[in-house]
């Protein structure tokens, strides 16, 4: 299932654009943490404000598209907390896709529920929200390591055997994985994920939020890539923000944009090459 343009969109893969040497923009989030109440308050932030303005910068120079890799709601995802969500939303999915990651804040069924899926939909993995983009020269692919009432999160069997087969069968696009939780930390079935990607030479990267840190890594030259939150940080040496990225078949520049809690880092610019 997958929500672009103000509707939920569920089915195939969409197509942004076909030549390889381009470059895609897209504008990377995680724990926007909002709340039914827009007032609501955490640690000295507004996380309601924090992604208005947020989608307002997005919106003025739009990107081919937006991923929010989890914690989208607050505390616990309510229908309310969604509405609120997608009214956020609405300044860039009035332009571009965007495409939502569930976290341990979020709810399956309010999540489903706001964000109605339309006719054609198509469950690729049963009870998990799986989203799939061809962005010009790159794949991209939302993966759900939401468990239920649980902080630590898991991609699970069924899902992993979908990616297994999904990867086989894709070109050798470059690709980039997202979910919520730290791969080797919170991320229980790391190791069986790992397993699948690390001789996969397309996967290049993986991107997830959970920690509201921002940080890159690299594990058997897969580049990991811990977003910055949007909500809140949990340390005031932590920007909160989002992060442009510019992405080619040989690597990808990514761009801190910080709104709030340190702005040490803002507009600084990390550039990756893919692995070989
Ligand atoms: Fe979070």
């Amino acid at each position: 299932m997958a929500w672009a343009a103000g509707v939920a969109a569920v089915g195939p893969t969409r197509v942004f654009g076909q030549d390889l040497d381009d470059c895609t923009r897209w504008a990377f989030l995680s724990d926007t943490h909002v709340a039914s109440d827009p007032d609501n308050r955490y640690r000295g932030f507004y996380p309601y404000r924090n992604l208005q303005e947020v989608a307002g910068q997005i919106a003025c120079h739009p990107p081919d598209g937006v991923v929010i890799t989890g914690d989208l709601a607050r505390m616990r995802g309510e229908v309310q907390a969604y509405e609120n969500l997608k009214t956020l939303l609405t300044p860039i999915t009035e332009q571009r896709p965007v495409y939502l990651g569930l976290g341990n804040h979020d709810t399956h069924d309010d999540f489903a529920q706001a964000f109605k899926a339309g006719s054609g939909d198509v469950r690729t993995v049963e009870d998990k929200h799986v989203v799939t983009a061809v962005a010009g020269p790159m794949r991209l692919i939302v993966l759900d390591s939401l468990i239920a009432d649980r902080a630590a999160g898991l991609l699970g069997s069924s899902q992993r055997m979908w990616l297994s087969s999904y990867l086989a069968g894709s070109d050798d696009r470059p690709t980039i994985l997202f979910f919520h939780h730290r791969p080797q930390i919170d991320l229980l079935d790391s190791k069986r994920l790992f397993d699948i990607i690390e001789p996969m030479a397309k996967v290049k990267a993986v991107v997830y939020g959970h920690s509201h840190k921002f940080n890159f890594a690299q594990y058997k030259g897969i580049h990991l890539i811990n977003l910055p939150a949007t909500g809140y940080n949990m340390s005031g040496s932590q920007p909160v923000g989002w992060v442009e990225a510019d992405l080619t078949s040989r690597g990808g520049r990514f761009t801190l944009h910080a709104i709030g809690g340190s702005r040490k880092y803002d507009g600084c610019t990390e550039r990756l090459t893919w692995r070989s």
